[in-house]
C-alpha cells in the first residue's frame, strides 16, 4: 500500500486549505466611555447599542478599504433591525450599511493602502456629534483625538439640533467644499479653524491632510473611544 503522502491528492488538499485561509483580520475595539448611551456605527460592521462603559469589537479584513466608524445618539429602536437616531442615522437600522446623516464625528480608515502602509484619521468634514479618539492598541504610536465637545462651543451659523455642522454642509459651496476651481488649491476658511483649533490632529476641512492623516503597519489593531 503507497503511502498517503506520496499521493497527489495529498498535495492538492494542502494547496487547496493554503488558498481558502481567510485573509489575515484586524481587530477595531470601540469603547463608549460617554454618560450616555452611543449605538456604534460601523461600515463593513453594522450597528451595536453601547450603553455607557461597553466595548464592541470588530474584526475586518485587512486589505479594507475607505472603510468607517461613528457613533449614533438619541435612538430608539423599533422592530428587530429598526433604529431611528437623533445623531448619526443612517436610514433606520441598527445594522448600518449606509453612511450616516450629518453631523457626525468620523473615524475613517483604509488597511494595506498606499505604500503598504494603514491610514487613518478623524474626520470633522462632516460636522461632530461627538468626541472621539482613534489609536493603535499597540506597536505603533501615534493616532488622532478630538477630545473636545464641540457641540458647546459651535459657531451660531453651524449649530443644528443635531450637532455642529461643517461649513461645506451648511453653505455648500466650491469653495467650502473644495470643488470645481477649488479642487487644487482649496485654502483652510474661518469656519474650518475653528473646527481645527479645537481638534488640531482631525480633518477640519476636506483638504486637511497634512496634519490629520495617520498611519502604521499592516498588522495593528486598533482602539476608537467615544468621549475620550
Ligand atoms: C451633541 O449634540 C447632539 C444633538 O443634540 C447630541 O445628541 C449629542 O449627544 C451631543 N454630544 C455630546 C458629546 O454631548
Amino acid at each position: 500500500m503507497s503511502s498517503m503522502k506520496s499521493h497527489p491528492i495529498f498535495y492538492l488538499l494542502i494547496l487547496g486549505s493554503l488558498i481558502s485561509t481567510p485573509i489575515h483580520a484586524t481587530t477595531f475595539t470601540v469603547k463608549n466611555n460617554c454618560q450616555q448611551t452611543v449605538w456604534g456605527a460601523a461600515i463593513p460592521g453594522g450597528g451595536n447599542a453601547m450603553s455607557p462603559g461597553a466595548t464592541w469589537t470588530l474584526d475586518v479584513p485587512s486589505n479594507t478599504n475607505a472603510a468607517r466608524i461613528w457613533g449614533r445618539t438619541g435612538c430608539t429602536s423599533n422592530g428587530p433591525n429598526g433604529l431611528t437616531c437623533t445623531t448619526g442615522d443612517c436610514g433606520g437600522v441598527l445594522n448600518c450599511v449606509n453612511s450616516g446623516a450629518t453631523p457626525t464625528t468620523l473615524a475613517e480608515y483604509t488597511l494595506t493602502g498606499s505604500n503598504n502602509m494603514d491610514t487613518f484619521d478623524i474626520s470633522l468634514v462632516d460636522g461632530f456629534n461627538l468626541p472621539m479618539s482613534f489609536k493603535p492598541a499597540s506597536g505603533c504610536s501615534n493616532g488622532p483625538s478630538c477630545a473636545a465637545n464641540i457641540n458647546d462651543s459651535c459657531l451660531s451659523d453651524l449649530k443644528v439640533n443635531q450637532g455642529c455642522l461643517s461649513a461645506c454642509e451648511k453653505f455648500n459651496t466650491d469653495e467650502y467644499c473644495c470643488r470645481n476651481q477649488f479642487v487644487e488649491n482649496c485654502p483652510p476658511s474661518t469656519y474650518s479653524m475653528f473646527f481645527k483649533n479645537q481638534c488640531p490632529d482631525a480633518y477640519s476641512y476636506a483638504k486637511d491632510d497634512a496634519t490629520s492623516t495617520f498611519t502604521c503597519p499592516p498588522g495593528t489593531n486598533y482602539v476608537i473611544t467615544f468621549c475620550p
